[in-house]
């Protein structure tokens, strides 16, 4: 995939791929192309390059057929409506779904993130950072996705809210979603990987087990503050 703004390019040629049960995490210093890669991976910016999902080539689709089809976003901001309560914004999530299902999921949703479940009447712009994070995540998990794409699901949250939230990452995984983070809290999001990526100036400049990469002394000079 190449991406980037109007006629700059941002993303250089980068190939990625994650498999069912796995968390893939992209980490790198700022402004190296990580979020505008998830965006182009779900089309929002032009797409040079392409996009396959279980051995599809979804690329270009929008962003609802995507999400149809189980490939779920969650954007680093802008990821719940913030004037919609906590129930409405994971009925938006489930737009598709009939009124029974929707009951379902809601439910499941809010099982597994008991705190939403005091809140369900409020409006999301009363929420803690680490509790407006789960909301994001739950919007797109009542859709029930394959894969999840998440934009740095810990930044701005406290050390606690985001153990919590790598907690979840990590349950979430192991019930068979593929999740693909990018992260700067660099440390965190490979401890919690199978494998990773490290994008520099909008290329891949290292991949590998996350375990390795954890290990790597250049790595942990360059990237993980060693
Ligand atoms: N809407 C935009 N228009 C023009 N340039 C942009 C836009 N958004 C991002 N950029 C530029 O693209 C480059 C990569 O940005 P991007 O947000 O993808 O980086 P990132 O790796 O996600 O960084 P961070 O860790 O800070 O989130 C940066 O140089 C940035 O200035
Ligand atoms: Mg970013």
């Amino acid at each position: 995939m190449s991406s980037g703004y109007g006629s700059m390019v941002i993303v250089h040629s980068v190939s990625i791929k994650a498999d069912a049960g796995q968390v893939v995490s992209i980490i790198g210093p700022n402004g190296a192309g990580k979020s505008t890669l998830l965006k182009a991976v779900v089309a929002e910016l032009k797409q040079d390059g392409e996009v396959i999902f279980k051995g599809e080539n979804v690329s270009g689709l929008a962003r609802q057929t995507l999400v149809r089809k189980g490939l779920g976003y969650v954007p680093q901001i802008n990821d719940v409506f913030p004037s919609l309560t906590i129930n409405e914004n994971l009925e938006m999530g489930g737009y598709m779904l009939k009124k029974r299902e929707m009951r379902v999921r809601r439910e499941r949703v809010l099982t597994r993130f008991p705190q939403l479940q005091r809140a369900v009447n409020r409006a999301a712009s009363t929420l803690s950072g680490g509790e407006r994070k789960m909301l994001g995540i739950g919007r797109v998990l009542m859709a029930e996705p394959e894969v999840m794409l998440l934009d740095e699901p810990g930044a701005g949250l406290s050390p606690e809210y985001a153990r919590i939230v790598r907690e979840h990452i990590v349950a979430l995984a192991q019930e068979g979603c593929c999740i693909v983070q990018v992260e700067q809290q660099a440390k965190e999001a490979l401890k919690i990987a199978q494998w990773a990526y490290v994008m520099v100036a909008g290329r891949v400049r290292h991949e590998g087990p996350s375990q390795e990469l954890l290990e790597n002394e250049d790595i942990g000079s360059m990237f993980l503050g060693r």
